[in-house]
């Protein structure tokens, strides 16, 4: 048996009206339930597409078509099928693509929980449609319609040049920051100087949209970005320009054993909309196999975090800055 449909799924299910013949794209399908429920009413004709690695992983395991790639999920696509994402840039790169790429008539149907859906989501699917309206609420679950594709432009990937560090930003709507340097990654560009020099790899954890790839590029030679969001692959292959090996993973995992000379991060603090600190405790447990002895791991993080005494498991950690909210640390594998 499958994974269980949760309240917005079946919400969205409910809500979907008559389906189309032609092409059906599921679009932020977490655990490929809705995915399976959507393919299972159609027959054929559904692609699925999920941000992340790790739900991707989960929608194909319910046997159900998927592709990293948001656009080629919603081309010729009469029907998005949408779990709302956390960020409005996230929803518009969706919308627009739609109308660009989908079929003549596509029309959305996007769910979410109603403590996280706000009027701006209205707002940013009517950039793209002439029609949007809200279902009536259902066990704190709410569905937007979406129909009447606009003329509209595409804006992603957006891009920045930010010139105190010389380098053009580039970000596609689900990729963390968007086209900003984070304060967190901007005090960690501040101490990447500290890092020693090392002929092993060094490797940017979680890359967003590339910005400490990018830096790190200058200097090292063997730099690989490590994301499990799609966009942020697609952002940082972007802005590095083919500098870096950017590779779409969970974590660290793919990595050999003692390969790598040094690991960058800003590390996640979300997963999807909750907060949970499980990756980056489970990176920083990974990061003591792949990193050679003497290795660092150099992490910016909010100082509320727990991750101090786990890093001192790890090897001796020095913090090398902090200000008001964050707190830049390395470890070096003993
Ligand atoms: C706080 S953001 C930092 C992004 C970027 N390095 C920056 O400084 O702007 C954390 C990044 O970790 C990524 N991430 C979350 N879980 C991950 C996982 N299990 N494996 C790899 N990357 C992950 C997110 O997609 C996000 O891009």
């Amino acid at each position: 048996m499958g994974p269980d449909l949760d309240p917005v799924d079946r919400l969205l299910i409910d809500e979907l009206g008559d389906l189309p013949s032609g092409r059906i794209a599921v679009v932020g399908d977490d655990h490929g339930a809705l995915a399976a429920a959507v393919a299972e009413l159609a027959g054929t004709g559904v692609v699925a597409h999920s941000d992340s690695l790790v739900s991707e992983r989960r929608v194909a395991a319910a046997g159900v078509e998927v592709t990293p790639d948001l656009a080629a999920a919603l081309t010729g696509a009469h029907l998005v099928v949408l779990r709302l994402p956390g960020s409005l840039d996230a929803l518009d790169e969706v919308a627009r693509t739609a109308v660009i790429v989908g079929a003549p008539d596509v029309r959305v149907v996007a769910g979410g929980r109603v403590k996280h859906m706000t009027r701006s989501m209205n707002d940013v699917l009517a950039a793209s449609f002439e029609q949007v309206s809200a279902s009536l609420g259902r066990q704190k679950s709410r569905v937007l319609h979406a129909a009447g594709p606009r003329e509209v432009e595409q804006t992603w990937p957006r891009s920045r040049h930010h010139d105190g560090l010389d380098l053009t930003v580039h970000a596609h709507g689900a990729a963390f920051a968007g086209t900003r340097v984070d304060a967190g990654t901007a005090l960690l560009v501040s101490q990447l100087d500290q890092l020693a020099d090392t002929d092993a790899t060094v490797v940017d954890l979680g890359c967003g949209t590339g910005v400490l790839a990018a830096l790190l590029a200058r200097r090292f030679d063997d730099v690989v970005a490590l994301d499990v969001s799609a966009a942020a692959v697609a952002s940082t292959l972007a802005t590095t320009a083919g500098a870096v090996d950017v590779r779409r993973t969970d974590g660290l995992t793919e990595l050999a054993d003692a390969s790598v000379g040094a690991i960058v991060s800003n590390p996640p603090f979300h997963v999807g909309t909750a907060k949970d600190s499980t990756p980056t405790l489970q990176m920083i447990d990974d990061a003591a196999r792949v990193l050679v002895p003497g290795g660092e791991l150099v992490l910016v993080y909010n100082a509320h975090l727990p991750y101090l005494q786990r890093l001192r498991d790890l090897g001796p950690t020095d913090v090398l800055m902090r200000d008001r909210s964050y707190i830049v640390t390395r470890t070096v594998l003993a």
